[in-house]
């Protein structure tokens, strides 16, 4: 299977799913790493792996509609049979979503439907909660609102800060993401007609 990543930083997540498509049984392979950032640190990682990358800057278009028209030709090129966001720090059109519908995959840090949006990690201390994680999902037009595929927990330790949940959050998300990837490409995964995740199998 040809996967697409998109990101906009770090691309810790995308190291996860370059490490899983360079296991020898691994189903995926990542055919290009697409960024709005041109500094993003995750496509030094790409290039290190030998991946394909391209720089789409929001900066050179008007319109979030011109932006993705102009995404959606890049990922026409690179002919991908799934798209994973991986911290892409942009909100998709739903006319870009809903031409990749049942392909489109991102990664939340929070256990959806709780916490959409932003500052997870400090909303979860603010709120007290005992229990925080992250969430693979399909992509919908409703933001962090499409069906959740898989979820890891963590416990929220007396003292954490942001930062020290986020890092145990992370750890999880690095599990999580190739795991979801890796029932797609396996036909294990669908999004159904009703808008409903369906995993064949015990993962
Ligand atoms: C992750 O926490 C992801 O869930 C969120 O943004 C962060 C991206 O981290 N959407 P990285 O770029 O993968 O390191």
């Amino acid at each position: 299977l040809r996967l697409a990543v998109l990101i906009s930083g770090s691309g810790s997540n995308l190291q996860a799913l370059i490490d899983a498509s360079q296991q020898a049984d691994s189903p995926f392979e990542i055919a290009v790493v697409i960024s709005n950032r041109a500094d993003a640190f995750g496509l030094e990682r790409a290039q290190r792996a030998g991946i394909a990358t391209q720089v789409l800057s929001h900066r050179d278009f008007d319109s979030r509609t011109a932006y993705d028209t102009a995404l959606a030709e890049l990922l026409r090129a690179a002919d991908p049979e799934l798209i994973a966001l991986a911290g892409f720090m942009r909100i998709l059109t739903p006319g870009f979503v809903e031409q990749w519908q049942g392909r489109l995959l991102n990664i939340h840090p929070s256990l959806l439907p709780r916490y959409r949006g932003l500052h997870t990690h400090q909303r979860v201390l603010e709120a007290g909660d005992p229990v925080h994680g992250a969430t693979v999902h399909f992509v919908t037009a409703e933001l962090d609102g499409g069906p959740a595929i898989v979820q890891a927990r963590v416990p929220v330790l007396a003292d954490d800060e942001p930062d020290q949940l986020a890092a145990r959050v992370l750890e999880q998300e690095h599990r999580i993401y190739p795991l979801a990837v890796r029932w797609f490409a396996e036909d294990r995964l669908v999004l159904s007609s009703d808008g409903r995740t369906q995993l064949d199998g015990e993962p």
